[in-house]
């Protein structure tokens, strides 16, 4: 691999919670960090919503909220394209946790993502979106 050295100017205070950061993560040398800090940047930004992703939707609900379940059901077989895999655990009495992998434009996971996390009784969840397009133009 080609690399090209470059100098940085950093506040030392940012340095050193930066470094903090890597020696808790087990991570070797700032410049790989760095490395993959622009990477993740990069594959985050992705705006095109035609592009290509991949995604995991994870979300923590109440299973007592009324119709909430048939909602997701329903909501799964419209976006049946789109889910991959869908992980269930039931968390306690109440609660369950729910992991789908997705795949497909990133337009129609965002869709699917505000239409499961705005449901009532959804307590928390997230998106994390890959754009596989730009993933294989920086990977290591
Ligand atoms: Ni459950």
């Amino acid at each position: 691999m080609d690399l090209e050295r470059i100098s940085l100017a950093i506040e030392p205070d940012l340095l050193r919670k930066f470094d903090t950061f890597l020696s808790e993560g087990g991570v070797a040398n700032r410049s790989e960090a760095v490395r993959d800090l622009i990477r993740k940047h990069l594959v985050e930004a992705q705006e095109d919503p035609k592009a290509d992703a991949a995604a995991s939707l994870t979300l923590v609900y109440d299973h007592d909220t009324r119709e909430l379940s048939d909602r997701l059901v329903e909501i799964g077989h419209e976006h049946h394209a789109n889910i991959l895999s869908t992980l269930h655990i039931h968390l306690d009495h109440d609660l369950c946790l729910e992991v789908m992998a997705l795949k497909g434009k990133r337009r129609d996971l965002r869709r699917l993502a505000a239409r499961v996390l705005g449901l009532k009784g959804v307590l928390h969840g997230g998106l994390v979106m890959t754009s596989l397009d730009v993933l294989a133009e920086v990977k290591k």
